[in-house]
Parts: C-alpha cells; structure tokens; sequence
C-alpha cells in the first residue's frame, strides 16, 4: 500500500554499491522528497563518493539534487576505507564515465548546520521537518553534534544502518563497518540521542543479511527492466564476487536499501526500543551494546530491528526501482525463500 504524505529526507552515505542502490530506491519513491545527499568517508575516499553518487544521480536522471562533500576523517580513529568490498573505483569496479562538475560551495556539516540551525529554520518553518537517513559511518552527525548540538535536535528522525545485536559482525567478530569506521561518531551520536530524549532506528545486519540480491532475483530485474537492471548487475558484479569468497553466498548482501524501504514502510522490519552504547576501545572497539535486558535501568534511545520481511522489502525494492505494480511481481514468492538465506558463519 502506498504512503500518502512525502516526507523530507536527507541521505548521508559513503556510496559504494548498496549506497548506490539505497540511493537509486530513494529516488524512485515518491513518499520521498530527497533534499540533499552529504558524502562521508567510509567505503570510499569522499572524493570517490561524490563522484559515485554523480553518477547514480545522472542515472536516476536527477542531477537536480545538491551533494555536499562532507567528513575525509574519523573523528578519531585512523581512516579504514571498504574498496576490498566495493571495489576499486567503490563501485564494483564497474568504472563509468565520470559526471564532472557539480561542486557546492559548503561542505556536508555546513549543509547539516544551515539546514537544521537557527539561521535556515526561521528562513521557512516548513524545514524543520526533515531526518536522515544514514547510511555510512556518522562522522557528519557527529561533526554537527559537536559545532551546532541544537541543530542536531531538530532532525525529526535518523534511520541508521548499522550495528549488529545477535548477528556477528563483518569488520571484527563482533562489529559492523559504519560503526567500526568511526566508533567515536557513532557513539557521540547515541549518546546525544539518549540526552536529548529521542530514538535512532538501527537497521543493522541482524536484518540486513537477510537481504540477499540473488543471480535469479537479479535476472527478474533485468527481464521487468532491461535498462535498470542491466546497471545494477554492472555495479553489483564486484560485490557478488566477494560475498562468495567471504561468505559463501551466492548473491550479495544489499545493506542499506532496507534503511531506505523501513523509513517508508514500518511494516518491513520489528524489534525492540533499547539503550544503546557503542564501544570505542579495545577488542570489541565499534561494537553496538544494546542493554536488551534492561541492566543499565536508563532510557532506550535506539529502535533495534531484529526481524524483517525480506519478500515485502524485495516487492518494494522492485515495484518502486522498476516501475513494476506490485501485484504483477509474483516471481518473489518463489525466488525469496521463506526461511532466509544462510551465509557461512564459520571459517574453516
Ligand atoms: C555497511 O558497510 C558498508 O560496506 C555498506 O555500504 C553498509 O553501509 C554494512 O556493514
Ligand atoms: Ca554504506
């Protein structure tokens, strides 16, 4: 069922392949009005980023949309970018011509602070509404957290992918890569959440494996689109590859397109609202400790997904980026098994 009302969103990311998709579904839903995209450092350099999210923009056909480059750096920790992922160019390798141009004149936290401060809420009342989807590592959340903690405040909502509760991590055995990246930002940004009274959604990987783009679901998309789906299997291929060396999946795991189908559709994924922290120090440094037991006794500041549709995700994901009528999509049923998918979680 389509969602009447748009809502304001602005897309923080480090794209990289799953970003792009994130991205590409995005701007095919019209319960979103994308205001901008701010690029951080995360699987790619930014300079990579803001020319990755160019050309999924020029794609998409909307180059009409502001990207704000944004942090180069953690905020502490040394700089680990995800290329052994994504690949060489962040975008599996898939090397398309660059989109030149497009350059704004103030960085990411400069955007976030006109956008969410004082001086861009009294230019028009109607902004206050807007959240974030993020889908990188938090450095420009945190950045905007410690020069303009108000501005942090109004952000209406912030959808995060990332963290994992019960599923093991992908950087450490026990951490997720956007909070691994950059620990301190993720944990100054649950951290304010908790002071200022509010809730960040965690989409983390106990949801996001089960979000498997398949050889056949893949196909599906080419035959519904040849021209979309001919683009995603171009910058997927990387990404298949290195799920089957790592995992031993055949497919690859699409992160962060399910931050972007939740903030839409709630029905997609359930869990529990919680006190969070994330470990900055030591073995376990980047690790979400998500108090489920209610040990610590405080407030919950994050919506911790544990469970997802992933059919009702796959439908949407292909309804909204193939223009497809839901209902005509009854190959999903088939290729999404109901049980899940199962990736190797031993190494041996
Ligand atoms: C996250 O890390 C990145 O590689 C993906 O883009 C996703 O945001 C998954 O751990
Ligand atoms: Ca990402």
């Amino acid at each position: 069922m389509r969602v009447k009302e748009t809502r304001k969103v602005i897309i923080d990311c480090d794209p990289g392949i799953d970003d792009s998709l994130a991205l590409m579904l995005a701007l095919s839903m019209e319960e979103l009005h994308v205001e901008a995209i701010t690029i951080v450092c995360g699987n790619c350099p930014v300079e990579m980023g803001f020319s990755n999210a160019k050309k999924v923009l020029k794609q998409m056909n909307r180059l009409d949309i502001p990207v704000f480059k944004g942090e180069e750096r953690p905020l502490r920790r040394e700089y680990v970018n995800a290329l052994d992922t994504h690949g060489a160019d962040g975008l599996g390798e898939s090397f398309l011509p660059e989109v030149p141009g497009y350059e704004q004149s103030m960085s990411a936290v400069e955007f976030l602070k006109m956008r969410f401060g004082k001086r861009g809420r009294s230019m028009d009342q109607e902004r206050e509404e807007c959240s974030v989807i993020a889908l990188g590592p938090m450095t420009n959340l945190a950045c905007l957290i410690q020069q303009d903690p108000e501005a942090f405040a109004q952000i209406r909502e912030i959808v995060s992918m990332g963290g994992n509760f019960r599923s093991y991590g992908n950087c450490s055995p026990v951490a997720e890569y956007n909070y691994w990246a950059d620990p301190d930002a993720a944990a100054l940004v649950y951290e304010e959440t908790a002071k200022i009274g509010k809730k960040i959604t965690m989409i983390g990987l106990d949801v996001t494996r089960k979000i498997v783009l398949t050889p056949n679901l893949l196909e599906y998309m080419k035959r519904l689109d040849s021209q979309t789906g001919t683009f995603v299997q171009e910058i997927t291929k990387f990404y298949f590859d290195f799920h089957w060396e790592w995992e031993h999946l055949i497919g690859c795991v699409i992160n962060d397109p399910l931050a972007v189908a939740y903030f839409v559709n709630r029905n997609l994924c359930s869990g529990f609202d919680t006190y969070t922290e994330v470990e900055t120090e030591g073995i376990s440094i980047g690790q979400t400790v998500v108090d489920s037991m209610n040990f610590y006794k405080k407030e919950p500041n994050a919506r911790v997904m544990i469970q997802v549709d992933a059919r009702q995700f796959f439908t949407l994901f292909f309804s909204r980026l193939l223009g497809a009528e839901e209902k005509t999509l009854d190959l999903i049923e088939q290729l999404v098994p109901d049980s899940g998918y199962q990736a190797r979680e031993v190494r041996s």
